[in-house]
């Protein structure tokens, strides 16, 4: 049996969103086509767009779906910076480290390729951006600011960011927000018309825009959503059939919206239970393994501060790529969390952000739990743990590059 414990990457769709995508697929009809079959294409399309909406406290018509998580950030990223740099006047981004690579990618080639000037802002030692750093940051590019993009919680250490206080400063400031929901989503409550109205953000400024993704609740891989405010001025990265506000065009998939429907719909109605539950897991995680393996150091927030889902560990004097290995031989599914590079591991990105050494960055192990996890399967981790993390540690750090102390 195979103790499926990395949620985060994907995670198992709910048996209603299979069955009703097959169901929907079994459909015939383009949703723009103006016959019988059509007409009921779009009807399926635009109830589950409602289903979704109201998962989100949104707007239907503010809901653009896309392809997933990356396709969004990208939308939300170049769109609004297209748009509200188009006189060469604000090419400043302003982006905590840490970010998903959706959005670093997204902002390298922007800087490559359109002159984008990327502020990185600082996180704290828990991976938090604090409200004080970006109102200084404000301050000091003002007028020169395109817009903010913030991840909601982190899908590597589970950090869950100050949104609403941070929504307040860019509204103040007159600057667009765009929120990646993607790790938050399912897991968090997410109100879309709530944040803007807690945090005074109206027309273009404040939050105007989140990203979310289906197969991270149990919808399938391949569609997400962008949720982008009326007022909201976004370039489109896609042209063609005008589909969408002519904000994304191409054919709509409606099995593939249909299913997503479901999955947030359940998402939604076990949230705060499954929130409490899977919160009781995670502090099992963690206390069985710092038992195990004391010397193991929690990364992220205790508590209310993290993701209920995720426990992130750095394990001192070993590559968490061999952990990760050794307990996949053991039948336990784990994530480092941070990408591997062409197939060579890369120390986390995220720790490195919250100030940690490279060395520690390396011994970075992600769990994250889901709506199949069982204690049965945190115990299973925690009993697998020592004998993983002792041929870890004899196998120790491999000789890339590591900076001793940087
Ligand atoms: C925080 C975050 N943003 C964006 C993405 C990308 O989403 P997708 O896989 O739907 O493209 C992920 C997926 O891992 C994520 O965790």
């Amino acid at each position: 049996m195979v103790v499926y414990l990395d949620h985060a990457a994907t995670t198992p769709m709910i048996p209603e969103a299979i069955d009703a995508y097959a169901d929907a697929m079994r459909q015939v009809g383009n949703p723009a086509s103006i016959h019988s079959q059509g007409q009921s294409a779009k009807r399926m399309l635009e109830e589950a767009r409602e289903v979704i909406a109201s998962s989100l406290g949104c707007d239907p018509i503010e809901v653009v779906l896309t392809s997933g998580g990356t396709e969004s950030i990208n939308l939300a990223v170049k769109g609004i910076y297209w748009k509200r740099n188009a006189d060469a006047t604000r090419p400043v981004i302003l982006a905590p480290g840490g970010e998903h690579h959706a959005t670093i990618d997204t902002l390298e080639w922007l800087e490559t390729h359109e002159g984008a000037d990327i502020a990185w802002l600082p996180l704290d030692e828990d991976g938090v951006l604090e409200p004080a750093v970006v109102e200084r940051a404000l301050a000091e590019y003002g007028d020169r600011v395109s817009l903010l993009t913030l991840i909601w919680a982190n899908n590597e250490v589970g950090t869950i960011q100050p949104v609403v206080e941070i929504a307040a400063l860019a509204a103040s400031a007159g600057i667009p927000l765009h929120v990646d929901a993607v790790a938050a989503y399912g897991h968090l409550p997410i109100d879309f018309a709530a944040v803007r109205r807690a945090s005074g953000s109206t027309g273009g400024a404040g939050l105007v825009a989140l990203s979310v993704s289906a197969h991270k609740i149990g919808g399938p891989v391949g569609i997400g959503a962008l949720v982008i405010s009326r007022s909201a001025q976004v370039e489109p990265l896609l042209h063609g059939g005008g589909q969408q506000r002519q904000v994304r065009s191409g054919t709509q998939d409606v099995a593939g919206a249909v299913s997503f429907a479901v999955a947030a719909r359940a998402a939604e109605a076990r949230l705060g239970g499954e929130a409490v539950r899977l919160a009781e897991l995670r502090d099992r995680v963690i206390t069985g393994i710092l038992d195990v393996v004391p010397s193991a150091r929690l990364n992220g927030p205790r508590g209310a501060g993290r993701l209920p889902g995720n426990a992130h560990f750095a394990f001192p004097g070993c590559e968490g790529d061999s952990l990760l290995f050794l307990l996949d031989m053991a039948g336990v599914s784990v994530s480092t969390g941070s990408a591997c590079q062409a197939g060579i591991p890369e120390p986390s990105h995220v720790l490195r952000a919250m100030g940690r050494s490279e060395l520690e960055a390396r011994g970075a192990l992600r769990v994250t739990l889901g709506h199949t996890t069982t204690a049965a399967d945190v115990d299973a981790l925690i009993a697998a743990i020592p004998d993983a993390y002792a041929q870890a540690a004899r196998a120790g750090l491999s000789d890339r590059k590591t900076v001793l102390g940087s």
